[in-house]
């Protein structure tokens, strides 16, 4: 069933990091990876999050209610930008941090990697930086579009021993491939099923 995506929040200061009570997915990444651009291929529109091939294109925290399931997708500021201003770049990473240390309902958090890139050191921060937290990551290997089959499958083989384990989903928002597979790692992550198990208890 194609699923419904709404803007319901968007946070630009850690004044404003009032959250719902409601499950959420964050999207992480490094800037230009593709983060906005799978928010809208998964949403099925194509300007619902703002994109651009400048990176640095997302400031705030935007967060997207998922119809059906009630839960949240977060699309979250890119980090490894170099060319901002210091003080931009702590602004972000303390609104990030804040984001993914103090929310409850936070159930899982997607790094997006570039599938045509070896993984970078802020990549391998990020991941090591959530296990330490005790968060799970779901792996997405973006922009499959623009690598061959073999480099696909091993850069995947990369990530799932850099995951422990857990294999990455092959991505691309041109041509829409690993959605479905996207869609229910998101919906096991969330606990939809255990959700309407409950429901549906007498
Ligand atoms: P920030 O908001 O700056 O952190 O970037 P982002 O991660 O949200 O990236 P965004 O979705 O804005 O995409 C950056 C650029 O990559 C744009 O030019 C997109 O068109 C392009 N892009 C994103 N996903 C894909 C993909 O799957 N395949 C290809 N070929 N291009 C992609
Ligand atoms: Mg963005």
């Amino acid at each position: 069933m194609q699923k419904t995506l709404i803007l319901e929040k968007t946070i630009y200061t850690l004044g404003d990091l009032t959250l719902p009570d409601a499950p959420q997915l964050a999207v992480a990444g490094r800037s230009n990876v593709g983060k906005s651009s799978l928010i809208n291929r998964l949403a099925g529109r194509k300007k619902l999050a703002k994109i651009s091939s400048t990176p640095g294109k997302t400031q705030s925290v935007n967060l997207y209610r998922v119809e059906p399931g009630s839960y949240f997708l977060v699309d979250l500021p890119g980090y490894g930008y170099a060319r901002r201003s210091k003080a931009e770049r702590d602004k972000w990473a303390q609104l990030i941090e804040r984001y993914l240390t103090t929310t409850a309902q936070l159930r899982a958090v997607a790094v997006l990697l570039d599938c045509r890139l070896p993984p970078q050191a802020s990549d391998l921060d990020m991941v090591s930086y959530l296990g330490a937290l005790n968060r799970q990551v779901l792996g997405v290997l973006t922009k499959a579009d623009k690598c061959s089959k073999r480099d696909q499958q091993a850069r995947k083989a990369q990530w799932t021993g850099l995951l422990g384990g857990r294999p990455p989903v092959l991505f691309s928002s041109v041509t829409g491939m690993g959605q479905e597979e996207l869609w229910s790692r998101v919906d096991a992550l969330l606990g939809q099923d255990e959700q309407s198990a409950e429901e549906e208890a007498p």
